[in-house]
């Protein structure tokens, strides 16, 4: 059993209490902070930082010298898994990520493997017991994965920032295609998360980002059962410590009880749901995560100190929030202005919390 030296995040996702609401941001390590950029310009480029475990922890713990956040995220991609399928990934400039091979052909489809944590993605648990080392138990580590649907939209498409003409189609058109990817997925989702547990990691969450382009009913069928299949497939605990999962559908606020229903601990909200509202409709099922939008953090300290309030004073009283952005962080936020938003999250959440 391990003994964190703050564990307000583990207990507010376990909706036990807290002594005030823990907070930390979606890409908190990243491209705002001139730090970040130092260590990519000496890594070489992005999946370089990724795929060096000395790198990944360096660049996992600089935003925790900065602010005092209450968790650390591995420093990755979601798109480590298709990487390690073989598809090829490489960021061009400025475009985003990319692959060379996206997946189009029933016969590549067909031929899709679960990768070996163990082997293909070893680079990533050496970073999760690398990072876990540096933390000292200092807050927990959160590890990550995309869902299979996100994943899948990346692979069919080939790259990122399309309307998902391709994906869609093959939803609709060929639907036991985009299943048998889904599957796939589906199982080298199970495995990652379980090694990364094994690694060290203290939180997992699965990261929709896509499943909100999805209509009603194709969401349940190609996102949310994939999810629910890898939840039920996750370690429960690990060395004595329950590992809380979150899973966070951009754009899912339609579907919240459903979320809440498939067994995570945890569901993340994007900017467009009120949290009280969302706390009234998931009632003690779950925990929620969110959700500032990340462009207030543009605007000065004084109005992300309102902002945050609102948010604080919608969820109410009582444990079970995770303070965080509604969606990454922008790269073109200023740092003063993430310290100002963890700060005002700290001090104003005390008196939501007396009891
Ligand atoms: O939160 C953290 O600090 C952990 C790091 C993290 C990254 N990507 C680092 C990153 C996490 C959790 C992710 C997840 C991820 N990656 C998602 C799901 C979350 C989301 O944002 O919706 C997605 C869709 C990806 C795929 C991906 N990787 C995209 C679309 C991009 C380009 C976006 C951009 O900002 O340019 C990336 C690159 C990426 N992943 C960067 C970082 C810090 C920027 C790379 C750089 O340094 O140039």
């Amino acid at each position: 059993m391990t003994t964190l030296k703050n564990d307000t995040l583990l207990r507010a996702l376990l909706k036990q209490p807290v002594d005030y609401t823990p907070v930390w941001l979606m890409r908190q390590a990243g491209r705002y902070l001139a730090e970040y950029n130092a260590t990519r310009a000496r890594a070489g480029d992005f999946l370089a930082l990724c795929k060096n475990p000395g790198f990944a922890t360096e660049v996992t713990m600089q935003p925790l010298a900065r602010f005092p956040l209450d968790a650390a995220i591995l420093f990755s991609d979601i798109l480590t898994i298709p990487d390690a399928m073989g598809l090829g990934l490489y960021f061009a400039h400025g475009e985003g990520p990319m692959f060379e091979r996206p997946l189009r052909d029933e016969k590549e489809i067909r031929a899709l493997k679960v990768p070996d944590p163990g082997k293909e993605l070893r680079y990533v648990m050496d970073a999760v017991s690398e990072i876990r080392k540096a933390l000292d138990n200092r807050v927990p580590l959160i590890g990550f994965s995309g869902s299979p649907f996100t994943l899948a939209c990346y692979m069919v498409e080939g790259r990122g920032g399309t309307e998902f003409r391709e994906i869609k189609t093959m939803l609709y058109q060929r639907p036991e295609l985009l299943h048998h990817i889904l599957d796939v997925n589906a199982k080298a989702v199970t495995a990652y998360l379980n090694a990364q547990i094994e690694s060290g990691a203290q939180i997992v969450m699965i990261f929709d980002t896509w499943g909100g382009a999805l209509s009603h009913g194709a969401y349940q069928e190609f996102s949310l059962r994939y999810m629910q299949q890898i939840v039920a497939g996750l370690k429960r605990d690990h060395e004595g410590m329950r590992i809380p999962k979150i899973v966070f559908t951009k754009g899912g606020g339609l579907w919240l009880e459903l979320i809440a229903d498939i067994g995570c601990d945890a569901v993340g909200l994007d900017w467009t749901i009120d949290i009280g509202e969302a706390r009234r409709r998931v009632g003690d099922k779950v925990a929620l995560q969110g959700n500032l939008d990340p462009s207030v953090l543009f605007a000065s300290p004084e109005v992300i100190t309102a902002e945050v309030e609102k948010i604080l004073l919608s969820y109410g009283a009582g444990s079970g929030h995770v303070f965080n952005l509604g969606h990454g962080i922008s790269q073109f936020t200023p740092p003063e202005n993430a310290a100002a938003l963890v700060e005002a999250v700290h001090t104003l959440s005390r008196k939501f919390h007396l009891e």
